[in-house]
């Protein structure tokens, strides 16, 4: 899973999974771009202080001019890019409105589905065979209940977007797959572990799945630096979710014990 002389560029690096990504990657040899709306500068600092090589860049990820910029950046600075990992995205609110304005509607499929696109597509012309791309997309783009309609919509248009990518690479040696993580946490998440927490309710976070916990960051880096690596090198328009089993089956209402 090495990833010694490759340059990997992360989209939404200062948040929980680009951060986690970011290290993970740094950690398997690569230089990293770190790019984030806010400043990344701690993730590069963290990366630097594990002993790696990285640079941070603060920019709207989800626009023509900010995605061409990163990749100039990348080149500027490394001098190629094999790696990308499309990973900025916001949430909407959480639970499903019904009467979310069109321009809200907008705005998460801009940065969730079109960001990522832009990225790809900014990216492709520098990328040689055995370059790898990496988008987040979640276990919400699968089915419903994991979010609002909005964030479901564009994760499900995320999940296509890495094939309809792969298929439209063919013949190019260039890798393109999404991780789909469950119930992480992150600033993303934080306002429901802080609120399970207030309410004492901690231990109830993640019992819908078979682990019975929440995941964390890290575990989502581990699989996107695996994509990301020759390791996965026939991996290709796939999915891989992260989520301690939760998509794996149906809800249920076990019987209490003793009743029939
Ligand atoms: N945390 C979870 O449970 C979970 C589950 C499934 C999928 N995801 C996805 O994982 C990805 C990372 O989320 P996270 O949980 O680490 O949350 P996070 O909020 O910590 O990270 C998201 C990052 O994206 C950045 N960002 C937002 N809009 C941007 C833009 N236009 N340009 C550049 N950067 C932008 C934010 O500043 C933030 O740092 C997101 O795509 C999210 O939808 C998260």
């Amino acid at each position: 899973m090495s990833l010694a002389g490759r340059v990997a560029l992360v989209t939404g690096a200062a948040g929980g999974i680009g951060r986690a990504s970011a290290r993970a990657l740094a950690a398997r040899g690569a230089a990293v771009l770190a790019v984030d709306l806010r400043d990344p500068t701690a993730t590069a600092d963290l990366i630097h202080a594990d002993g790696g090589r990285a640079e941070a860049l603060a920019l709207d990820c989800a626009t023509e001019a900010g995605t061409g910029a990163m990749v100039a950046r990348a080149l500027d600075i490394f001098g190629r890019l094999d790696v990308l990992h499309a990973n900025a995205g916001i949430s909407g609110p959480l639970n499903p409105d019904l009467t979310v304005s069109a321009a809200d509607f907008a705005e998460i499929l801009r940065v969730n589905l079109i960001g990522p696109w832009l990225a790809i597509r900014a990216a492709l012309p520098q990328l040689k065979p055995g370059a790898a791309i990496v988008c987040t997309a979640s276990v919400a783009g699968l089915r419903a209940g994991a979010g609002g309609i909005p964030y479901s919509a564009s994760k499900a248009g995320v999940i296509n977007l890495v094939q309809s990518t792969a298929a439209a690479l063919a013949g190019t040696g260039i890798r393109v797959n999404a991780v789909a993580p469950g119930l992480i946490e992150t600033p993303m998440t934080a306002p429901l572990y802080a609120d399970a927490r207030a309410r004492g309710r901690e231990g109830r976070i993640g019992q819908l799945n078979p682990l019975r916990r929440g995941g964390e960051a890290g575990e989502v880096a581990e699989v996107v630096a695996f994509l990301a690596s020759d390791a996965a090198s026939y991996i290709n328009g796939q999915v891989v979710v992260v989520d301690g089993g939760l998509s794996a089956s149906l809800p249920f209402a076990p019987r209490p014990a003793g009743g029939s």
